[in-house]
């Protein structure tokens, strides 16, 4: 192809500029958006609702793009929102290149990608790999004969004996993995529900319909994928039974333990693939993933050679769930480590665990202890998370009679397991009954007591909230430069109580201390040439406007972020 005129001109300009400023033959390429970018995850059921039928939609989410943006919000990751039966909300897919009608239509969505566009927002859409809903046609094709073209597209097997699956191996949701289909007369596998069929990713066919739909969203202009389960693409051949472990679970199944079902090295060639895909578009797509990993290594897996998923979300810390200094730094410290050099990806909630204001609080401090968490979380040097409304500190709230539950694992496991309709109710946008969120009698999930207090209304109006300590915070990581893309150093020698770190980035330094205890505590932080550091944020606020690095005080859960001279 012939160089266009515009290409000859530009070329000639880099040419003379480059001998006038004797520029390095080399230019550094500058850092891909995802490393300095905040994500935000949308359940859209429960964001906002712009129909009035008690179901949050797109058009309810663009409506509140001027918040994301003026929060600091970088992208948002939408759960599915393509058209499913919803047994699982969502996460059981019946077309994965159309848009549920509950949610809008592809017009709106498309207007949705622009408009988060203008305000520098980037769309995360989620990417479920492991299974399809039993109706989407892929399935319907597959259960309707053996020799249909689409039977191997799923896990069909024969039963060991009549009567009995193929193997022991169990739903992640209860019960046998294995569901019996009367018409065929043979069993196909589910991870996860009984609606929910488990694609073969031995057949290359299944990778190339599923490469189609990367591509079709990246036509669409979205900024990346969240991949779905990718850890259980694959199962053993051989179809062994999986060991037990002591006890049973909620289910009251045997525990067992997933041996052949999990983290086979297939999955990392198929990430390499789907990265291949991505990294065909311009703008630098992102890869994140659920990386519910058992350690380092299995989580640095994921990262391949930095030819896979950029950003496995690290469960490791997320799931901590107990306030400890010594906790914390052991597993920052790994995953700042990893071998892979990979960007850590943190977060404390999402749709499928219980808010981190109740799985961090002690029942006495939460507020304080939420705004230590936002500390943490938007201090540190990876890629952070939010769950929405997680910046004004709601929390769980279980339906509290088994006919209310929605989630099926609630309803399967009640009372033991109650489900995760509690980490998905509205968004408390103001103190009303209604939250803001709906103009419909009845929201989808009720609207949680805390609402007359905890709503971006009131505590955008309150210095002390939890919404204007993430504010600050997110203002502040974009603010400094040793926040935004410095190193990390724990430097607490240690302390049981006390997790401390310094960001560091050319000359500017920032010393960050949180006292992980109900009890107050100094620490001594020695540090060349640093007697006094300018405080930028501390909770609970204080009046002094430095600090002595070398007794550093913390009241009972309280964190300091400053700036060494
Ligand atoms: C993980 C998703 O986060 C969860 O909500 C879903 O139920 C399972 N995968 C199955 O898709």
């Amino acid at each position: 192809m012939k160089p266009s005129l515009r290409t000859c001109f530009a070329a000639v300009t880099i040419t003379i500029s480059a001998l006038a400023h004797a520029a390095p033959a080399v230019q550094q390429k500058a850092d891909p958006w995802w490393k300095h970018a905040v994500i935000y995850e949308i359940y859209p059921r429960s964001f906002q609702d712009s129909n009035g039928d008690g179901v949050g939609d797109i058009n309810g989410i663009a409506s509140r793009l001027d918040y994301l943006h003026d929060l600091g919000i970088d992208a948002i990751w939408i759960t599915p929102m393509y058209p499913s039966p919803g047994i699982d909300y969502g996460y059981d897919i019946s077309d994965y290149t159309a848009i549920d009608p509950e949610y809008g239509s592809m017009a709106d969505f498309d207007r949705l990608v622009a408009e988060a566009k203008k305000r520098n927002i980037r769309v995360i859409m989620d990417y479920v790999i492991n299974h399809t809903s039993d109706q989407h046609p892929w399935f319907k094709e597959s259960r309707s004969s053996r020799t249909n073209p689409k039977r191997d597209w799923y896990i069909w097997r024969d039963g060991k004996a009549p009567g009995q699956p193929p193997s022991n191996w169990q739903s992640w949701f209860g019960h046998s993995a294995w569901q019996y289909d009367e018409k065929t007369k043979q069993y196909y596998y589910h991870y996860f529900y009984v609606q929910q069929p488990d694609l073969n990713w031995r057949n290359p066919q299944v990778h190339v319909a599923m490469e189609d739909v990367l591509r079709f969203w990246m036509n669409k202009g979205v900024a990346g994928f969240r991949i779905d389960a990718v850890s259980r693409l694959y199962e053993d051949p051989g179809l062994h039974d999986d060991p037990y472990a002591p006890g049973t679970n909620v289910y009251g199944d045997r525990n067992i333990i997933h041996k052949y079902t999990d983290n086979y090295p297939q999955v990392n060639d198929v990430l390499k693939e789907l990265r291949r895909v991505v990294d065909k578009y311009p703008g630098d797509p992102v890869l994140v993933t659920e990386a519910d990993e058992p350690n380092i290594t299995e989580l640095t897996k994921l990262y391949g050679n930095g030819d896979e998923v950029q950003l496995p979300m690290d469960f490791q810390i997320a799931d901590l769930n107990k306030l400890s200094a010594p906790g914390f730094r052991k597993l920052f410290n790994e995953v700042e480590n990893n071998t892979a050099h990979g960007q850590p990806e943190y977060f404390f909630s999402n749709h499928d665990q219980p808010r981190q204001w109740d799985r961090y609080g002690d029942g006495v401090h939460n507020d304080q202890i939420a705004k230590l968490m936002a500390t943490l979380l938007l201090t540190t040097r990876g890629t952070p998370q939010m769950y929405y409304g997680e910046e004004l500190g709601m929390r769980t709230t279980d339906p509290a009679r088994v006919e209310d539950v929605h989630d099926p694992i609630g309803k399967l496991g009640w009372p033991k397991e109650k489900g995760r309709d509690g980490e998905r109710t509205p968004m408390q946008w103001t103190g009303s009954k209604d939250a803001g969120f709906t103009t419909a009698q009845k929201p989808w999930l009720p609207i949680p007591p805390s609402v007359s207090s905890y709503n971006v209304e009131s505590e955008r109006k309150d210095p002390n909230s939890i919404f204007n300590a993430y504010k600050r915070l997110l203002s502040l990581r974009k603010t400094e430069p040793a926040l935004r893309d410095g190193s990390y150093r724990a430097i607490d020698g240690d302390d049981p109580n006390i997790f401390a770190f310094l960001r560091q980035s050319g000359s500017s330094r920032v010393v960050v201390a949180l006292n992980m205890s109900s009890e107050p505590h100094s620490i001594a932080l020695h540090l060349s040439g640093a007697q006094h550091a300018e405080v930028l944020y501390a909770s609970p606020a204080q009046k002094q406007q430095s600090v002595p690095v070398q007794t550093l005080s913390l009241e009972p859960f309280g964190v300091v972020i400053a700036k060494l001279p």
